[in-house]
């Protein structure tokens, strides 16, 4: 083991040991110390499933990037791990940057972008991104000694050296695959397709998928392409990206495109973008397979350009719950990893309440609860739902059933940043009763909206005895509410 990944084990035991469990998510994987961001090989190995992470245990910062590890048999409780890797070649000296997993024959193979500088002929230096590829037995991982094996050269002469990242690694008939995040030498984001006999040797196929139109953004981050019913669905995370109407609000975005795949021709034909997710903090996701057949995905609960974190908190940095995804009318919808259910502890139920004013039910409050409202009637115009909340705190979903919007306000949970607060959704499905499926747990609001027609995904940073929920109408309204604590 190299002395960069034994300190990095040395000094992430320690603070996992110092930190008090009770103030991390219960059910979400957060940093173990230091800094976390994108999600890395969400794969099923040897049984259990496992994650990676960027990781840099030393600062609530960004630094030089390790990878994280964690598994679980259920999704929901994770185990922790030893860190994995450390940018300890010259390859990767600058960092072990995002990447995937794949089992082959036993063992558990990692590939990931080693990121590294070269010097120019004027004698400054020059960053490169590679691929790297990585043999592990779901504890302790080796790099494969001929590493790069996927560098930007293999390249066509127009793409970028610089920015060449986050291989996604599957496997088809007897071939592997990876796609890679990429961009032109105009800065036109894209992902380039490259296959593999033995997962060593590596050619380029073709650049798959490209921002054609020129509104989706700059590089584009994390690719991850899979089939999803009887589609192929490419999702990335593109930098710097324009918001349309309603969609797209958070600057560097997670979309998805639907589409159809040519496998012999390695042919892409995708249709217009749609966002992920309509919260304040969602991005780079990653999928798996599972053996049951569902396609999961998770994501990194933050946005690169904000900071909800309480001020004294030396972490920072968690991912969302597993979602199993669904395509259904023509768009990806998500669910909770169904697992959840099995945790669901104090069952509170209330059926057709009136809603008319400010209200609150007993036993309905909570930071670790899966809880569904479902609203009903057409006497009102504002109903609001306020979570995380005391004298002092709130953070609140207001629906207004003439215009079909739903606003999430955080700008009462603690923050003390000038970050995003306020996000405004239009619900797709306006014909039928709203029902709202909040999933909470300590530093984060995931709300399903419609059975997860859409998702918004919220970091909050509110101390832990603000745990009440309460109800308010401008009219009239008839409501269902289904809660349980979320316990192990
Ligand atoms: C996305 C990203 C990736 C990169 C990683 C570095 O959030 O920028 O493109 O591999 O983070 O930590």
């Amino acid at each position: 083991m190299s002395e960069l990944l034994e300190k990095a084990r040395k000094y992430e035991a320690d603070k996992i040991a110092a930190t008090d469990k009770a103030t991390k998510p219960l059910f979400h994987i957060s940093a173990p110390a230091g800094w976390i961001n994108d999600p890395n090989g969400f794969s099923f190995y040897n049984g259990q499933i496992h994650l990676f992470y960027q990781y840099y245990p030393y600062l609530r910062e960004w630094g030089s990037m390790h990878w994280g590890h964690s598994k679980t048999n259920d999704m929901i409780r994770w185990e922790q791990l030893p860190c994995a890797m450390a940018p300890d070649k010259e390859y990767d000296r600058i960092g072990c940057f995002s990447g995937s997993a794949i089992e082959a024959d036993g063992r558990h193979v990692l590939v990931y972008t080693g990121v590294t500088k070269i010097g120019m002929q004027d004698g400054s230096e020059q960053e490169r991104q590679n691929q790297c590829i990585v043999f592990g037995d779901g504890l302790n991982y080796e790099k494969y000694e001929n590493n790069p094996v996927v560098t930007g050269d293999m390249l066509p002469e127009n793409c970028s050296r610089i920015d060449f990242r986050d291989p996604k690694i599957w496997k088809e008939d007897d071939t592997y695959y990876l796609i890679v995040g990429s961009k032109d030498l105009n800065d036109v984001g894209q992902v380039v397709l490259c296959s593999s006999k033995n997962l060593t040797d590596w050619k380029f196929e073709t650049v798959l998928a490209s921002n054609s139109t020129g509104k989706v953004g700059t590089m584009w981050e994390c690719p991850d392409f899979f089939r999803l019913g009887e589609k192929r669905v490419l999702i990335c995370s593109p930098q710097n990206m324009k918001a349309e109407k309603y969609e797209f609000h958070n600057g560097h975005n997670s979309v998805y495109f639907i589409g159809d795949y040519d496998k012999e021709k390695h042919v892409f034909t995708k249709e217009d973008p749609h966002t992920l997710d309509y919260g304040m903090d969602f991005y780079a996701p990653q999928t798996t397979g599972l053996p049951d057949g569902r396609r999961v995905m998770i994501a990194w609960m933050k946005s690169w350009d904000a900071c909800v974190v309480p001020d004294s908190q030396d972490w920072q940095g968690m991912m969302t719950l597993p979602r199993e995804l669904e395509l259904k009318d023509g768009r990806i919808w998500q669910k909770p990893v169904r697992e959840i259910e099995k945790y669901h502890a104090n069952e509170k139920r209330y059926t057709n309440e009136i809603i008319n004013g400010c209200t609150a039910f007993d036993g309905v409050k909570g930071r670790t609860i899966d809880m569904t409202v479902e609203l009903g009637g057409e006497d009102y115009t504002n109903f609001t739902i306020g979570v995380a909340c005391n004298d002092e705190y709130e953070t609140v979903y207001t629906y207004n059933r003439v215009t079909g919007m739903l606003e999430i306000d955080r700008t009462y949970c603690g923050v003390t940043k000038d970050v995003v607060c306020v996000r405004k959704i239009k619900i797709a499905d306006t014909e039928r009763k709203l029902k709202l499926r909040f999933i909470m747990d300590r530093q984060s609001v995931e709300l399903f909206i419609n059975d997860g027609q859409q998702v918004a995904t919220t970091a909050i940073c509110t101390p832990a005895e603000a745990d009440g929920i309460r109800f308010n109408c401008d009219g009239s309204a008839v409501v269902d509410i289904e809660k349980y604590d979320i316990e192990f």
